[in-house]
């Protein structure tokens, strides 16, 4: 991978998860760690490219001439990302975006009621981010993540015709060594006509091998 590919291009990634919230102290959200996402991040700057990180809550640090744009719930993320989108180059959507979220939020503290051993949320579906940016008119190349425990590459080739993407980065959460909040990872990447394996390796190696694969498949589509 020659130094510089990306000089002058606009990475913009989504990364860490979402929290939607219920009233003034609580919220809804998951155990993503961010760090797939940050180390495209960082990836990204090494090969030259200017980088937006639209990051949900970690405690990750910005990796140095990162921009970060810090929200909280999925409706933030999409807004900065179409906000960005008319710059935008390449488009990484590694956020772990929740799915719902509650259908409103308590104005105050919800109280515990005397005698009511349950309660019921209300959740309303998120926007799908990726997809929104994929179907934009002046979509970026559009790269999207999949989190799958069986059938790898069906359910991921249904994703990336689904949401329109350019490329999908799959990797096998059953296998509990990888994902999440470790510091490896495991994938095979898939694009419309081809795909290729990226075997357990450094967080940092793999996001080095998916902008690699990123940048051959753009300049094979801005070529065609
Ligand atoms: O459909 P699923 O959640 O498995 O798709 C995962 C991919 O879609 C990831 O790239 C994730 O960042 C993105 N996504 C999104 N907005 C959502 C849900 C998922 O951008 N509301």
């Amino acid at each position: 991978f020659q130094k510089g590919k990306l000089t002058g291009k606009h990475v913009v990634i989504t990364a860490g998860p979402t929290q939607e919230a219920i009233d003034p102290v609580r919220y809804i959200s998951n155990h993503s760690s961010g760090k797939m996402g940050y180390a495209i991040a960082q990836a990204a700057i090494d090969q030259g490219a200017k980088v937006t990180l639209i990051s949900g809550p970690t405690n990750l640090p910005v990796p140095e001439r990162v921009e970060r744009i810090n929200v909280k719930s999925a409706e933030q993320m999409l807004e900065a990302s179409l906000q960005l989108i008319s710059s935008t180059d390449i488009f990484i959507a590694s956020a772990a975006v929740a799915d719902y979220r509650p259908s409103e939020i308590a104005e105050h503290k919800i109280k515990k009621v005397d005698g009511e051993d349950q309660m019921i949320i209300k959740l309303v579906k998120n926007p799908d981010i990726v997809a929104t940016v994929a179907q934009h008119p002046e979509r970026p190349f559009t790269v999207g993540f999949a989190a799958e425990t069986r059938d790898v590459a069906n359910y991921a080739n249904a994703k990336l015709t689904r949401k329109q993407l350019d490329m999908i980065v799959a990797n096998d959460v059953s296998n509990t060594q990888i994902g999440f909040n470790s510091d490896d990872n495991a994938a095979t990447v898939f694009w419309p006509n081809g795909s290729q394996d990226l075997p357990l390796m450094s967080k940092a190696q793999m996001a080095q091998d998916i902008l690699l694969c990123v940048h051959t498949r753009w300049v094979e589509k801005e070529s065609a």
